[in-house]
C-alpha cells in the first residue's frame, strides 16, 4: 500500500516516518520545495527528539522518500496547518484554504477505491467539505469518497512514543473509510487502541480536548491573579488542591500559546458564539495573561532604565516552536511599554526574532538587572541557581 503524506511539518513528518517504520511505502509530499530539499538531502527541518535516527532509519530501509510533486496514491493522509485569522470586526475566523487546496491536489489524482485521510485539526464539519473538493476534482460521486477524520494528539517533545502509543479517534465518512483507516493505524500502534465513530464527532472530539485544557488552565492563569493580589503562593496553593483525590489543576504560565490550544477553541466559538460562553471567558483570561505579566515586571524594576532578561520564547518547554507563543506577546508588551529588554530562547536562532533580540544564556545572565521566567525549559531548571542571583518573576513555579 502506498501512503502519501500531504504536509511534512511537526506532524506530518513524525507521521510519514511511524508509516513507514511500519512497513508501508511513503512519499512525503510538501509545496515548500525548501523542506523537500532539506529531507532529500538527509537532514530534518524540525527540532523533535528521536526524530532524526528514525528518519535515518526509514530512509535506509527504502520505505520513506521525498517529492515535491504530487503523485496517485492508494491514501492521501492531509496534515497541513489550520491556523486562524480576525476578521475586520476582530472576530476569529478559521482559515481552512490549505485543507481545501491539498483536497483539491489530491482531488486530482483520486481514484474511487482510495483513502483521504484529514490528521489537521478542524473545524465541525471540514471532512465534508473536504469530501465535497474531493468529489468536484475527481467527479466520483460525494458519497463514494472515502474520508476518515483522524485527529493527531501527540505532543511536541515524545512524539515518537505518543504517534505509536496514544488512542487513536477514527471519524469515517463511509463504512470503507473506517475500515482501511483503522487498519492503517492499528499497524501502527503499539499500545494504543482505535476508536471508530463519525466525522463530526472526531472533529469535535480533538477541539473538545484541546479546549479542556485551554479552559484548566485558564482557570490556573486566574488563581495566579488572585494570588497575587491576596499575596500567597498559587503553586503551593495548586499543589495543595491536587491532593485531593478528584482535583486536577494545570500549571498557570504566561499564557497559552502554540498551535492547538490557542487556536482550537475559536473553532468552536465561531460556530457557537451564543452557546461557548466559558470558552470565551477561558481564551480571554489566558490571552490577557502576558499583560498582567508585564504589569508585574514593571512595576518591580528598580529603575526605568532596567534590562529585562525574558527567559524563554517558545510556547512550551524544550521545543523550538514559537507559534501563539504568550512569551512573544509579553517581549511585544515590554516593547510597547518602552522597557529594555533581551530574551535567550535555546531552541531558536541566535539575533533577531520577530523585533526580539535573542541571545546565549549566559549573555542574558551577564546584561539583564531583572529576570522573567517564562518557561521551564531543561537549560533553565539546571541553572535555577544562577538564576536566583538576579530579582526575578517567575511564571510557571519553576524556581520553587
Ligand atoms: N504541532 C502540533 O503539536 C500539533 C499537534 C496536534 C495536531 N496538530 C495539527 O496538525 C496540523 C498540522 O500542524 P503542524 O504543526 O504539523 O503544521 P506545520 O506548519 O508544522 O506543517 C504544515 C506543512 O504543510 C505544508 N503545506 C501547506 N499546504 C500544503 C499542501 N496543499 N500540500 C502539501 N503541504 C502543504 C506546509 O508547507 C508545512 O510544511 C494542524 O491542523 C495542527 O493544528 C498539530
Amino acid at each position: 500500500m502506498k501512503i502519501t503524506v500531504m504536509g511534512l511539518g511537526y506532524i506530518g513528518l513524525p507521521t510519514a516516518i511511524t508509516l513507514a517504520e511500519a512497513g508501508f511505502e511513503v512519499c512525503g509530499f510538501d509545496v515548500n520545495e525548501k523542506t523537500i530539499d532539506t529531507l532529500q538531502s538527509g537532514k530534518i527541518h524540525i527540532v523533535e527528539p528521536g526524530l532524526q535516527q528514525a528518519f535515518d532509519q526509514a530512509v535506509a530501509h527504502g520505505h520513506l522518500q521525498f517529492s515535491s510533486k504530487l503523485a496517485a496514491s492508494d491514501v492521501f493522509y492531509i496534515a497541513v496547518p489550520t491556523p486562524f485569522f480576525q476578521d475586520e470586526t476582530g472576530a476569529h475566523k478559521a482559515d481552512l484554504k490549505f485543507v481545501e487546496s491539498a483536497g483539491r491536489m489530491a482531488g486530482g489524482l483520486l481514484e474511487p477505491d482510495n483513502l483521504v485521510i484529514l490528521e489537521s485539526t478542524v473545524p465541525p464539519r471540514t471532512s465534508e467539505m473536504l469530501a465535497r473538493v474531493l468529489s468536484e476534482e475527481s467527479g466520483i460521486p460525494m458519497d463514494k469518497i472515502h474520508v476518515a477524520h483522524c485527529p493527531e494528539r501527540v505532543i511536541p517533545g515524545n512524539m515518537m512514543y505518543e504517534l505509536k502509543n496514544n488512542d487513536r479517534i477514527v471519524g469515517a465518512r463511509t463504512p470503507e473509510a473506517a475500515e482501511m483507516a483503522a487498519a492503517i493505524y492499528e499497524k501502527v500502534l503499539e499500545k494504543g487502541v482505535v476508536h471508530k465513530t463519525d466525522d463530526l464527532t472526531a472533529e469535535m472530539c480533538k477541539l473538545t480536548e484541546n479546549t479542556f485544557r485551554d479552559v484548566n488552565i485558564a482557570y490556573a492563569n486566574e488563581l495566579s491573579v488572585i494570588c497575587d493580589k491576596m499575596g500567597i503562593d498559587v503553586f503551593e496553593l495548586i499543589k495543595l488542591a491536587n491532593c485531593h483525590p478528584r482535583v486536577n489543576i494545570l500549571t498557570p504560565g504566561v499564557g497559552v500559546g502554540g498551535h492547538c490550544i490557542a487556536v482550537d477553541p475559536w473553532f468552536i466559538y465561531e460556530q457557537f458564539p451564543a452557546e461557548a460562553k466559558v470558552i470565551l471567558a477561558a481564551r480571554e483570561r489566558n490571552e490577557n495573561k502576558p499583560r498582567f505579566v508585564a504589569e508585574k515586571v514593571v512595576g518591580s524594576l528598580k529603575k526605568v532604565t532596567d534590562t529585562v532578561g525574558v527567559l524563554g520564547l517558545s510556547y512550551k518547554p524544550d521545543v523550538d516552536d514559537l507559534r501563539e507563543s504568550p512569551s512573544i506577546e509579553l517581549c511585544h508588551i515590554l516593547k510597547e511599554k518602552g522597557v529594555n529588554f533581551i530574551a535567550c530562547e535555546p531552541f531558536a536562532p541566535m539575533g533577531e526574532l520577530d523585533g526580539i533580540r535573542n541571545v546565549p544564556f549566559d549573555e542574558l545572565l551577564a546584561k539583564a538587572d531583572y529576570l522573567v521566567v517564562t518557561l521551564g525549559h531543561t537549560l533553565f531548571k539546571e541553572n535555577k541557581e544562577r538564576i536566583a542571583q538576579k530579582p526575578y518573576y517567575d511564571c510557571v513555579g519553576l524556581m520553587e
